[in-house]
């Protein structure tokens, strides 16, 4: 995880986002692996019950809409989620603040979305989005940059990034084989993609390798 001292001026700044007086959506973005879910998740800990997780996860297509585009095996790539709907339920948060909101989960095990799976109430006065593409500029994913108060880009270098990915791959039951594959033919153009989006981020926070709790090379003990 960041650095604890890095975590802690992350959290101020991200208090100054709950003085407004409107909710304010904060987003995180990165390449795949960078850290993504780790920071959303430390930053929800440390703010509390006035801070709420809505993973663009939730948004992915799921297998019966992919095997009818002919897209199962690009699972991940922009035209694989429900664009339309992640921007209408970031529209909703802001329209509707004093209604409950249902969105939908991913669930890492099924590799597939549950509906209503979170729950937003109207207490949460900032809501941590986080996703691979809150910043491309074309394909819809345009229209969610202007719903968020501000983005940040979680950032670590590459090698490090694809050697988690690969064990993650292999936690849910990949072989070792088939999760170098995955990331090489799917996870990396995707990558490349949200690099690319890099400098529109308003804040670039570096996800710290030396703090890793567990080795990374693929054929270490799982941590
Ligand atoms: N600082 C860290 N040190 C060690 N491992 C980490 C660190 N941050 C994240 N990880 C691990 O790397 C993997 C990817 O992290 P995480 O899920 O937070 O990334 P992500 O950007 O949300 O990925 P995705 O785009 O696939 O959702 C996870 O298995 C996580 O446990
Ligand atoms: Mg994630």
């Amino acid at each position: 995880m960041t650095a604890p001292d890095a975590l802690t001026s992350l959290v101020e700044h991200v208090a100054s986002l709950l003085e407004r007086a409107d909710r304010a959506v904060l987003g995180i973005t990165g390449p795949p692996g960078s850290g993504k879910s780790t920071l959303a998740s430390a930053l929800l800990s440390a703010l509390g019950p006035r801070a709420a997780h809505l993973p663009m996860d939730g948004f992915h297509l799921a297998d019966v809409q992919l095997d009818l585009l002919g897209l199962r095996d690009r699972k991940g790539a922009p035209e694989t989620f429900d664009v339309d709907g992640y921007v209408a339920t970031l529209s909703r948060l802001r329209d509707e603040p004093d209604r409950t909101l249902y969105a939908p989960g991913f669930e890492r095990d099924l590799e597939q979305p549950i509906a209503a799976a979170i729950a937003i109430p109207p207490s949460a006065r900032l809501i941590v989005t986080e996703g691979n593409y809150l910043l491309l500029p074309d394909r819809g994913w345009e229209r969610v940059r202007p719903l968020l108060a501000e983005v940040w880009f979680v950032e670590v270098a590459d090698d490090v990034r694809r050697e988690r990915l690969v064990r993650r791959h292999e936690e849910f039951g990949k072989s070792p084989e088939a999760a170098r594959a995955w990331v090489e033919r799917v996870d990396e153009p995707n990558a490349r993609l949200v690099a690319a989006t890099r400098d529109r981020a308003d804040l670039v926070v570096p996800a710290p390798v030396q703090t890793d709790p567990a080795p990374l090379s693929p054929d270490a003990p799982r941590a």
